[in-house]
């Protein structure tokens, strides 16, 4: 069933995060819809421009409506991810998407705000859930590229002030995360403080991590291991630290890039130990099963492993 990043961030603020996963293709909605079921747990498919280009437009919205027949007990929004204005406009007139990032970060705060504004007010007449950024974070965004050193954290007046303006939903907010595989370069970890004095200005107001991914250290070595030639020292968000972020208001949190190791590993893995396979739904469905399995965790990570049921309990999904 699909539902708006709104619902969801009601019955998870403080007590869980909804994981937000980006796909581009079958196998990656299979394993998504797959892993929350084992997990027991609601979830967010992230889909990216990049993605709508790649797949297109029909054939996303075609394979997630397949998925819901296959997997009637899930519960998810369907969100775009940075989307302009004009993206954002499309994916409320399909009626499809429950919720849009616009992602105008890199315009100043008041035209930020201001197309912000125009898009809230667009997404409110159809019940479509907004999310914005405010901020830089570091790593590489489909239209803008910041050097990690120079990567701002969010100022918690102008996040209070951003959100009092523009009447988005929730918010993204850079709090030392970065998109990609090389987030960081010694032991640098959350920023919990800054976390901490946002949910100060911005008491109950759901707040989005992007940049989460883990990059764990095994997967990169048996990357390189089959063949892969990832940068060692690439590390990414402890996983530990989501527990500590929830209470903090951060109730959205944003992963691709490790669904993409996943996916590397196991294809590297396959070729490597069966180089003659031309096959490719051999290692196709060991990567459907190694990502459900992957959610499973991360979703005991993000504390929302086991509250599908109360989920479905209190939006009226129907049980299967
Ligand atoms: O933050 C961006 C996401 O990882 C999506 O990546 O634009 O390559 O689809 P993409
Ligand atoms: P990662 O690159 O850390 O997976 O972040 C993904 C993201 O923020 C998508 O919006
Ligand atoms: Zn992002």
């Amino acid at each position: 069933m699909i539902v708006t990043t709104t619902e969801l961030f009601k019955l998870a603020y403080g007590k869980f995060a909804v994981g937000a996963y980006n796909i581009n293709n079958m196998e990656q909605a299979l394993g998504l819809f797959q892993g929350h079921l084992d997990a027991q747990a609601p979830f967010i498919i992230q889909i990216s421009k990049g993605a709508r280009k790649y797949a297109g437009v029909k054939m996303l919205e075609a394979i997630i409506r397949a998925c819901d027949g296959e997997f009637p007990e899930a519960v998810y929004a369907v969100h775009l991810d940075h989307g302009d204005e004009q993206t954002c406009n499309e994916c409320i007139d399909s009626g499809f998407y429950s919720s849009v990032m616009i992602d105008a970060s890199h315009e100043t705060f008041e035209e930020n705000a201001a197309i912000t504004r125009r898009v809230v007010e667009y997404a409110r007449a159809k019940g479509v859930s907004v999310e914005s950024e405010i901020g830089m974070l570091g790593g590489v965004e489909e239209h803008v590229s910041v050097d990690e050193k120079h990567a701002m954290l969010t100022d918690p007046d102008e996040a209070k002030a951003f959100v009092e303006q523009s009447g988005c939903d929730s918010l993204a907010v850079a709090i030392g995360t970065s998109h990609g595989a090389y987030k960081f370069s010694g032991n640098q970890s959350l920023h919990f403080d800054r976390i901490a004095e946002i949910q100060k200005r911005l008491p109950g107001f759901p707040l989005v991590m992007h940049g989460s991914s883990s990059v764990p250290k095994d997967e990169v070595e048996k990357i390189n291991r089959y063949g892969g030639q990832l940068d060692p020292s690439a590390r990414g968000v402890d996983e530990s630290e989501f527990a500590k972020a929830i209470p903090l208001g951060v109730t959205k949190v944003n992963i691709d890039t490790d669904g993409r190791l996943v996916w590397m590993r196991v294809h590297r893995e396959h070729f490597y130990n069966d180089p003659k396979n031309f096959d490719f739904r051999k290692p196709g469905a060991e990567y459907i099963k190694a990502y459900a399995d992957f959610i499973v965790n991360k979703s005991k990570a993000l504390l929302s492993a086991g509250t599908l049921p109360e989920v479905q309990a209190a939006l009226g999904a129907a049980v299967q």
